[in-house]
C-alpha cells in the first residue's frame, strides 16, 4: 500500500516535470519556433536579447528541482525501509524470545516477523494452553514515506505492537473488560459494539487518572486488577497502552448467527530500542500472556454476576434473532408477491375462456386459504 503511494508520488512528480517543461517550451522563445505576432511585437519593444536566456534558466531550475525531489523520495524510501528493517530485527529478538517461551509454534519456524510493508510486520503463534492462537502487528513509523510519516506525526506516535489472543471457548467465563487511555475512552466507548452494549466506565480508585476502565461487573474489575494489572498500569513508564478482554464482537453483527469468540487484545507501546527498552517491552508482552492463564485459571465471577452477564447477552442477541426472523418473513413475502405478479402477467396474455377458468380457480384457492386461517384461529 505504502509502495503504491510512493509510486503515485513519483508518477505525480514526473507529470509535473513534463507539464513544467511543456509550459516552459510554450512560454520561452525557443529558437526555431515562430512566436505569435502579438508576443513578437511586445518582445520586439523590450529587446529579445535580454529576455531570451531567462526562461531557459528557470526552465532548467524547475527540472532540476523536480528531479531532485524524485531522487530524494527514492533515497528516503530506501533509507527509511532500511532503518525499519533494522528496528524490526531488533524487536524480533525480544518478541521471538517471549513467544518461543510461551508457544510451541512460532511464525513459520524460521522467522518470527513477516514483513507486510516497510513499516508493518506481522506475527503468528499457536500451541499454548487456554488459547487457540496469538497474532500481532508491529507498527513502525513510516520512515520510508514522508506523507504517511507526516500523518503519523499529526495523529500521535505509531510505534506499537497490537496483539490479539483468541482464547479457548471453555477456558474462561465470557465478560467484557477494558482499560484504555482517557483520551481514547470516548471513541472506544462509542465505536466498540461490545463495550457500548455491555460495559460502562467503572470508577475504581486503583485505576490511574490517565486511564478509563470499562467493565460490566464489579468482581470482573477487581479480579482483573488483582492480576497485577493495576500496578503495571500505575507505573510511570508503563508500555501497556490498552487492554481488552471480550466475548463479543467489536462491531455490531449483521446477522444473529455471528461468531462469538473470546479474545484478549493488547496494545503495547514501543520504547526506544535500547537494552532496557527491550527488557521492559519483553516483560510487558510476557505479562499479556500471563493474563491468558490468569483469566482462565483465576478469574471466577460470582454466580449473580454470571447470571447478569448471561441475561444481558440474551437481551442483546434476542434482538438479532428477531431481526433475522423478520428478514426471513420479508423475503418469503417478497417471493410470494413476485410469484403472484408473474402469474397475473401470464393471465393477461390468456384467452377470455382461459382467464375465466383461472379466475374461478384463484377464487377457490383464496377461499380455501381464508378458511384454513379461520379454522386455525378457532382451534
Ligand atoms: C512466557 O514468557 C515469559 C518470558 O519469556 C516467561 O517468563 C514465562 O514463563 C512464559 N510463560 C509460560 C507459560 O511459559
Amino acid at each position: 500500500m505504502r509502495l503504491l503511494v510512493q509510486i503515485a508520488l513519483l508518477a505525480l512528480a514526473c507529470v509535473v516535470l513534463l507539464a513544467g517543461r511543456a509550459a516552459a517550451d510554450e512560454l520561452g522563445n525557443v529558437p526555431g519556433e515562430v512566436p505569435p505576432p502579438r508576443a513578437q511585437a511586445a518582445a520586439g519593444a523590450e529587446g529579445r536579447a535580454a529576455s531570451a536566456p531567462e526562461p531557459a534558466l528557470s526552465n532548467y531550475m524547475l527540472e532540476a528541482l523536480l528531479a531532485g525531489l524524485a531522487a530524494g523520495l527514492v533515497a528516503n524510501y530506501v533509507r527509511g525501509s532500511r532503518q525499519n528493517a533494522a528496528l524490526a530485527a531488533f524487536w524480533e529478538k525480544t518478541i521471538g524470545g517471549v513467544l518461543r517461551a510461551n508457544f510451541s509454534v512460532v511464525g513459520d519456524g524460521r522467522q518470527v516477523l513477516e514483513r507486510d510493508s516497510a513499516s508493518d510486520m506481522l506475527f503468528y503463534a499457536s500451541g499454548r494452553r487456554h488459547c487457540r492462537f496469538a497474532q500481532g502487528h508491529l507498527m513502525l513509523s513510516a520512515r520510508q514515506d514522508p506523507v504517511a510519516l507526516l500523518t503519523d506525526l499529526v495523529g500521535g506516535g505509531r510505534e506499537k505492537l497490537e496483539l490479539e489472543v483468541v482464547l479457548d471457548d471453555d477456558a474462561s467465563s465470557g465478560f467484557v473488560f477494558a482499560a484504555v487511555p482517557r483520551k481514547r475512552a470516548r471513541a472506544v466507548g462509542r465505536d466498540r459494539y461490545d463495550i457500548a452494549t455491555f460495559a460502562s466506565a467503572a470508577s475504581n480508585s486503583r485505576v490511574p487518572e490517565n486511564l478509563v476502565v470499562f467493565s460490566e461487573c464489579a468482581d470482573a474489575t477487581t479480579q482483573m486488577l488483582d492480576s497485577g494489572l493495576d500496578e503495571l498500569l500505575a507505573d510511570e513508564g508503563c508500555l501497556l497502552e490498552e487492554i481488552h478482554v471480550t466475548d463479543s464482537p467489536a462491531e455490531k453483527p449483521e446477522t444473529h448467527d455471528f461468531e462469538r469468540v473470546k479474545k484478549l487484545l493488547a496494545t503495547i507501546r514501543l520504547p526506544a530500542p535500547t537494552d532496557d527498552g527491550a527488557r521492559r517491552f519483553g516483560e510487558t508482552l510476557a505479562f499479556v500472556f500471563y493474563l491468558v492463564d490468569y483469566i482462565a485459571e483465576a478469574v471466577r465471577l460470582r454466580p449473580e454476576s454470571a447470571r447478569k452477564i448471561a441475561k444481558s447477552r440474551d437481551a442483546a442477541f434476542r434482538e438479532f434473532a428477531r431481526l433475522a426472523e423478520q428478514k426471513k418473513q420479508e423475503a418469503v413475502a417478497k417471493i410470494a408477491a413476485d410469484k403472484r405478479r408473474t402469474e397475473l402477467d401470464e393471465v393477461g396474455k390468456m384467452s377470455p375462456e382461459q382467464r375465466r377458468r383461472w379466475e374461478e380457480r384463484d377464487r377457490k384457492r383464496a377461499l380455501k386459504k381464508s378458511l384454513g386461517k379461520r379454522t386455525r384461529v378457532v382451534k
